[in-house]
């Protein structure tokens, strides 16, 4: 006998204890929802159901209920998952099934226990809270009003944002400027201890000298007037700085005019008035350039956004150890750290930056290359 068709004999379902609650929700769904039924269902069903598994993943087990419920396979089991179930006290209809169709497993039951004892750990949150309006009927919601600071936040970024940004982003070998770091903390103490940032500001403002664009501002066009670029002479650059506040951007001026040194007791200076929520406006303005070290929370890369009134931001990331190779082709160990800038394509072109982006690196790969150029 030919065999034209490879079907097969039977299927068997290994599913040995259907539940009458089971039954009810393996029947029909014209049965349940007063749709017509139709061959595809079924599979619809399982569709909804892992799409929202995967939406609500993060949510909590109590928060999954509606999406469950509209898995029909998700409440089936095996006795020895039932009995799971009975231990923990957990309703079969409440715990995300990852097995075939939906069934519900072992793991799964011992997943749902886990994030069910972490949530009843928190704290309760006394606050004001009201449903959602939205499609999403489960979820609370809860309005605070923004700090003062937030406030200027808000208004700040979202003009930056109108300004077309670019991103340029390099590796920074740190190994030498580590050393240095080190052995002049070291022998001045804690008094003057120098970081990588007050190297950074001091390299900058050096490779401004080369590039006095990148110190600029744009003055829009006003009054049909055509857009101007103002440059400006001295540097003040400026420190992004999270405060018990939040986010303040405080500058040193006239930075070309002073030592690494200086620069690190105006940081200290500047880093104790934000601390204490007393920078003065003097200090919060006339910012020309600004470094943001998120490196000293941590982060390898950021995207800074442009300060107002001026055309480029720095963005720096944690220094951290890496294999890499020498001359000889030797495996050595690197300090590196990402440098990411961010500029105003308007006037800024990407080879500009780049060019800059160099001098700055040179300075900092080889502190020695400073010191030549310090008055
Ligand atoms: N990578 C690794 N370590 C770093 C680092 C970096 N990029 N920058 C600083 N550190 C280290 C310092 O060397 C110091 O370690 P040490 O005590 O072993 O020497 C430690 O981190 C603390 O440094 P800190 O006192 O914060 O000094 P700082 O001069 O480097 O930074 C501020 C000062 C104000 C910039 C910093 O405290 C800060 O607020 N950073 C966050 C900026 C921010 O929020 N940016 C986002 C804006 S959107």
């Amino acid at each position: 006998m030919e065999l034209r068709e490879k079907k097969p004999l039977c299927d068997i379902d290994v599913q040995s204890d259907i539940s009458p609650e089971d039954e009810a929700i393996l029947a029909p769904p014209a049965e349940q929802a007063g749709e017509p039924s139709s061959p595809q269902q079924p599979q619809k069903a399982v569709e909804q159901y892992s799409y929202l598994q995967r939406d609500q993943s993060e949510d909590s087990p109590s928060n999954n209920k509606a999406a469950i419920s509209s898995g029909r396979h998700s409440s089936l089991a095996t006795p020895a998952v039932r009995g799971l179930l009975k231990e923990f006290g957990v309703n079969i209809v409440e715990v995300l099934g990852t097995g075939k169709d939906g069934r519900v497993l072992k793991e799964d039951v011992h997943n749902f226990a886990a994030s069910r004892a972490i949530e009843s750990a928190k704290p309760p949150q006394a606050t004001s809270t009201r449903p959602s309006s939205g499609a999403d009927q489960g979820q609370v919601e809860k309005s605070i009003t923004l700090t003062p600071i937030q406030n200027q936040m808000f208004k700040t970024m979202t003009r930056s944002l109108t300004i077309p940004h670019f991103l340029y982003a390099d590796e920074i070998d740190v190994t030498p400027l580590s050393t240095l770091r080190h052995r002049l903390n070291t022998q001045s103490g804690k008094q003057h201890k120098l970081s990588f940032l007050h190297f950074i500001i001091k390299a900058v403002s050096l490779a401004i000298e080369d590039f006095p664009l990148l110190n600029a501002r744009v003055e829009a066009a006003s009054n049909g007037d055509a857009p101007k670029l103002v440059m400006r002479e001295k540097h003040n650059i400026g420190i992004a700085m999270d405060t018990p506040q939040g986010l303040l951007v405080p500058n040193v001026k006239h930075v070309s005019s002073k030592s690494i040194l200086d620069i690190a007791l105006e940081c200290s200076r500047l880093q104790a008035l934000a601390k204490d929520g007393k920078l003065p406006v003097a200090d919060l303005t006339g910012g020309t350039i600004t470094v943001s070290n998120i490196g000293s929370i941590g982060g390898t890369y950021v995207a800074p956004v442009l300060v107002q009134k001026e055309v480029a931001i720095l963005g720096v990331g944690k220094a951290r150890t890496v294999p890499a190779f020498n001359e000889q082709g030797q495996v050595i160990k690197k300090d590196v750290m990402n440098f990411s800038w961010s500029a105003d394509h308007r006037v800024i072109d990407g080879a500009t930056m780049a060019r800059m982006a160099e001098h700055v690196r040179a300075f900092v790969e080889e502190p020695g290359l400073m010191m030549a150029r310090l008055r």
